[in-house]
């Protein structure tokens, strides 16, 4: 079981890459103004908005809807321009990237099934995938867990910046977990395989294959690992730099 200050959490790493004066002035209120900006279409372009017209919305007073504001634009949530009846604002991509860690939450909340739309393009690694993934102590896992013995290597995807930002909704995705093991000189970490589909931009498709990742990835990591029963590449026909979009979902 989760405590409630555990599920709640989850909100705050988001802030995390802001500085710490910035980060400990946004919350819960602020969050509000930012939905109600992205509601008014802050997302797609600049909305104007004058302070008395925010602070009727919020049903608070000007200097709180100001102060609202300011913060959000300390944060850099906002991009704002002031004119004489008001000011056009814009969400940022640091915003938006709050606001889908708050629609990712309610989809855990009201949602099942989840799937998650990566995007990337595929890059050759170091060959280290096939010594990983080889290693009897992995291997015997993938067979009993994933149910199959996996080409000794990984497929390695760089993600597109926007990937990158919305990798974080694997939060919400159900993985197998791979557990960490001991080799005679080193240990070897846990891992988690996430269920994916992988599609290529001429129509093909390949379904059975998984993401696989340290139990603790960073959330900005820019490369996604997958392995498969086949050989992708061949299976896919595939190149460096070709374009892939990858469906992560629940096992
Ligand atoms: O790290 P690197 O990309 O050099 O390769 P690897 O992980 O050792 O994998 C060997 C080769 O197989 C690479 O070209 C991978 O892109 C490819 N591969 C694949 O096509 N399908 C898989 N399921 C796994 C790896």
């Amino acid at each position: 079981m989760h405590s409630i200050s555990d599920t709640l959490l989850p909100h705050y790493p988001k802030l995390e890459g802001m500085p710490v004066t910035a980060a400990s002035t946004v919350g819960p209120d602020e969050l509000a103004v930012l939905k109600l900006l992205a509601l008014g279409g802050g997302l797609s372009g600049d909305v104007k908005i004058s302070c008395s017209g925010l602070a009727d919305r919020l049903d608070a007073s000007n200097q709180t809807a100001s102060r609202r504001l300011q913060r959000l634009d300390s944060a850099d949530l906002i991009d704002r321009d002031t004119v004489s009846d008001g000011q056009w604002i814009a969400i940022t991509e640091d915003g938006e990237g709050v606001l889908r860690g708050e629609y990712e939450d309610y989809r855990r909340i009201f949602e099942t099934a989840v799937e998650v739309e990566l995007e990337g393009v595929v890059t050759s690694g170091m060959g280290e995938g096939r010594h990983y993934i080889s290693l009897p102590g992995y291997k015997r896992q993938f067979e009993d867990r994933l149910g199959y013995e996996p080409f000794p290597g990984t497929l390695n995807v760089d993600l597109t910046e926007d990937s990158v930002r919305r990798r974080s909704a694997l939060e919400s995705v159900d993985p197998v977990s791979i557990d960490g093991w001991e080799g005679e000189d080193r240990t070897y970490g846990p891992a988690v395989c996430y269920s994916a589909t992988i599609e290529t931009d001429d129509g093909g498709s390949y379904d059975g294959a998984h993401v696989i990742a340290p139990e603790r990835t960073h959330h900005d990591e820019d490369q996604l690992e997958i392995i498969a029963p086949e050989k992708l590449r061949d299976t896919l026909d595939l190149e460096d730099d070709d374009h892939l979009t990858i469906y992560v979902g629940d096992n």
